[in-house]
């Protein structure tokens, strides 16, 4: 049997539950990848890339360090590809040594958000990113390389930026939400 309550007691109970739920949504449904990548120099690239993984729906911000660790590695093996499938000159043997020294330093990154040393990450993150911009310059002063090269080279920066985003919300330097 239900007691009928008087209707302001309801409209207080009703203003709590509303309280309750929206707070709720506030803790747990907030869009993680959102508060992410309004943080970083391209927010579209970022959720993009993030959204393109299945892993990332509803995850923690450790699992989509993991995913934009693993994106900025696959756009520094595509960079390789595209000087080895390009370009013919001293410039080569440079910028492909560039992409190796990226390559493992994404790989690097990858051990340091493992053991949450988020210096570390921040260091061989920006690492990576040195080196894409450096082998962008390898072609002399005013000189352009291959513009898909330039294309994957941003791309890459941009990938590593939302790594910086979520290490340093991780390390708690920066505060999403
Ligand atoms: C993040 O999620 C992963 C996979 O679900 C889990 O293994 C890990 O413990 C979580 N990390 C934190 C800090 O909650
Ligand atoms: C690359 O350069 C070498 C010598 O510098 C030359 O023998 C070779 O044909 C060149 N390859 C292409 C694809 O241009
Ligand atoms: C290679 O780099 C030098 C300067 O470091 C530049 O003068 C030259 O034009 C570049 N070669 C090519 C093919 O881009």
């Amino acid at each position: 049997m239900y007691r009928i309550l008087p209707s302001h007691s309801k409209m207080r109970i009703l203003t709590l539950l509303l309280i309750l739920v929206s707070s709720a949504n506030f803790t747990f449904g907030a869009d993680l990848i959102y508060e992410i990548c309004q943080q970083t120099v391209d927010p579209s690239l970022c959720s993009n890339s993030l959204r393109s993984d299945p892993r990332s729906a509803n995850a923690n911000l450790t699992t989509l360090g993991r995913i934009s660790i693993k994106n900025a590695q696959k756009s520094a093996k595509a960079a390789k590809k595209l000087i080895h499938k390009a370009i013919n000159s001293s410039n080569y043997t440079q910028c492909v040594a560039l992409y190796d020294d990226a390559i493992s330093n994404t790989k690097k990154c990858k051990k340091a958000l493992k053991s949450r040393d988020y210096g570390q990450l921040n260091t061989f993150v920006s690492a990576a990113m040195t080196d894409a911009s450096l082998c962008d310059g390898s072609f002399g002063r005013g000189v352009q390389g291959p513009p898909q090269l330039k294309f994957e080279s941003i791309k890459l920066q941009g990938l590593c930026n939302i790594i910086l985003v979520i290490s340093n919300s991780l390390s708690g330097v920066i505060k999403l939400v």
